[in-house]
């Protein structure tokens, strides 16, 4: 054997040994808990052989608690580059085997410098979380690496798209760089996220409760909205983030991939969707399948502030964003939440190059004490100022009803839209007929005989008058009335046209959204 071969095979021999993490015993609980380990994670998600590891014989740089004895292999993180469909990833996964994936200086750095190796590259940073959060042994060490976590989390917003996955524990402070990302995945029965753990919890407060129902994912896909993806199992979660990386820009200076275009294949035309009634609910989701290429739409935060929808689908193989009221859902208004929805999904659009189709049909706002009281009028703010911050095409379709606040917030043609359509069915008025009627002709409804037939006589006058597209079509606030099935070829149309659209903002440093 040879000297080379003979540094060959012990390289082989320490590669393996700082590979099995934690160890077999280590292994065997994490997997008990239904959980791959990290090294297997990775594998799972990015293409075959495309692995490249760095950083493996890091070790950690703790001193005191006996920790100078301990051997804690890749400091318990794995990190490195791959592909997701040939795409170019940067990537972490914690190793809940070794120290509980907990995050001492050394740890930090490995993720540091594949941060900063994604941002010099250009490319997306997926970062898998399962810790026990800041390695108690290393102390301010430990805290350092957070911040500078969050340092980078920060620069790199808008930049290279930033995806989180929570595939165990993510506790204290560590929550702060998933919810600094674009994108967190998150699993049921495997993610817990909160800040306060529950021991803590019961000493502070004497609260009792399980770490499923304080941060698990169901409460973060659905309650918090901190979660905008939610798998049954650690495979599905790969599958949405795979397809996920299909939808999106390596960078803010590029587009997101082109596919073949495809016909949609939805079984009801749109003609078919929305009822004769205008106060009959329906699916908005189903307008959009019957749009988008083989009527595939990717939904985001599907759990949480379900009365507005957002996702990505392909129109003629191009990615769009679809932000769209939900009249299945409280009639489609904005509310907090769904307005912080919104608002963050239009400003990721346009820091990534992803033209904006909005489908509009809502009430306005939602009125009332516990709204005010939440801050609609901050949270509502945030819908008008990402949309007019925003300079991707801009493309709305008036479906129904546009009324009051929520007809100028989706998206008008005052904010900057590009292009405004409307269905025929469109209504667009300060306020519904039936309010507007009480109110403009109180009098009259006051005074007659019949004050019940005279209400209807003046909504029937006031649906006549306003609550048409014409009034907005007059004005040249819309582009066009168009027929349903006209929409796909017109937005097809649209978005050439606006492939090569310009528009820039005065300089600044930065806006100052009400956050
Ligand atoms: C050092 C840790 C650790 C930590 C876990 N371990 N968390 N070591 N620092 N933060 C170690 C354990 O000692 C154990 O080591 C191994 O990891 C596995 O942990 P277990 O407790 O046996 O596992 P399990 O029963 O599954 O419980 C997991 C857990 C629990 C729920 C995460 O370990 C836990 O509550 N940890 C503390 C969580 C927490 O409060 N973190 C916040 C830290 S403060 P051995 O050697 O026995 O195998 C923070 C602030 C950051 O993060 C602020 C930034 C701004």
């Amino acid at each position: 054997m040879t000297s080379l071969q003979k540094d060959i095979l012990e390289l082989r021999e320490k590669k393996a040994l700082v590979q099995m993490g934690g160890g077999e015993a280590a292994i065997e609980k994490q997997e008990a808990m239904g959980k791959l380990t990290a090294r297997n994670r990775i594998l799972a998600l990015l293409d075959e052989n495309s692995f490249q590891e760095y950083d493996l014989f890091v070790e950690h740089a703790a001193r005191g608690f006996g920790m100078e004895k301990k051997v804690l292999p890749g400091d318990g993180v794995i990190t490195g580059t791959g592909t997701i469909f040939g795409a170019p990833v940067c990537i972490y996964a914690q190793d809940f085997t070794v120290a509980g994936g907990s995050l001492g200086l050394m740890h930090a750095r490995k993720i540091t410098k594949i941060m900063d190796h994604a941002l010099k590259m250009k490319v997306p940073i997926i970062g898998i979380n399962d810790s026990g959060g800041a390695r108690i042994q290393e102390g301010v060490g430990a805290l350092a690496g957070y911040g500078e976590i969050f340092y980078r989390n920060t620069i790199a917003s808008g930049v290279i798209p930033q995806i989180s996955v929570i595939l165990g524990p993510c506790a204290g402070g560590a929550v702060y760089s998933p919810a600094l990302t674009d994108f967190v995945f998150v699993v049921e029965n495997i993610s817990k996220m909160f800040i306060t753990g529950p021991n803590v919890i019961k000493t502070v407060l004497g609260e009792e409760i399980s770490m499923e129902d304080l941060g698990g994912a169901r409460v973060h896909a659905e309650i918090t909205g901190n979660a905008h993806f939610y798998a049954k199992s650690e495979q599905e979660c790969f599958e949405q983030i795979k397809k996920l990386v299909t939808f999106i820009p390596w960078n803010n200076k590029q587009r997101a991939r082109a596919f073949p275009p495809k016909e949609p294949i939805f079984e009801k035309t749109v003609n078919d969707i929305i009822p004769s009634d205008p106060k009959q609910p329906y699916d908005v989701r189903d307008i959009i399948k019957s749009i988008v290429d083989d009527s595939d739409f990717f939904e985001i935060q599907e759990l949480w502030a379900a009365n507005i929808v957002i996702g990505f689908g392909r129109i003629h193989g191009e990615t769009i964003g679809f932000v769209a009221n939900q009249p299945m859902v409280m009639a489609g208004v904005l509310d907090c939440d769904s307005s912080d929805k919104a608002a963050r999904f239009i400003r990721y659009c346009d820091s990534f190059n992803i033209p904006i189709i909005t489908l509009e049909d809502m009430p306005g706002y939602l009125p009332g004490v516990d709204q005010e009281h939440a801050g609609v009028i901050r949270h509502g703010a945030k819908v008008l100022y990402a949309y007019s911050e925003a300079t991707v095409p801009k493309i709305t379709i008036i479906l129904r009803k546009a009324y009051g606040g929520g007809y100028i917030a989706m998206n008008s043609r005052h904010l900057g839209a590009d292009f405004v359509f409307a269905w025929p069915s469109a209504e667009i008025a300060v306020m519904g007929p039936e309010g507007a009627a009480n109110i403009i002709f109180r009098k009259e409804i006051m005074e007659a005989e019949d004050q019940d037939a005279m209400r209807q006589e003046k909504v029937k006058e006031y649906i006549e008058k306003f609550a048409n597209p014409y009034v907005a079509a007059s004005k040249g606030y819309i582009d066009a009335v168009i027929e349903p099935r006209e929409t796909r070829a017109i937005l097809m149309h649209a978005l050439i046209l606006a492939k090569s659209k310009e528009e820039s903002r005065p300089e600044k440093k930065h806006g100052i959204p009400p956050f």
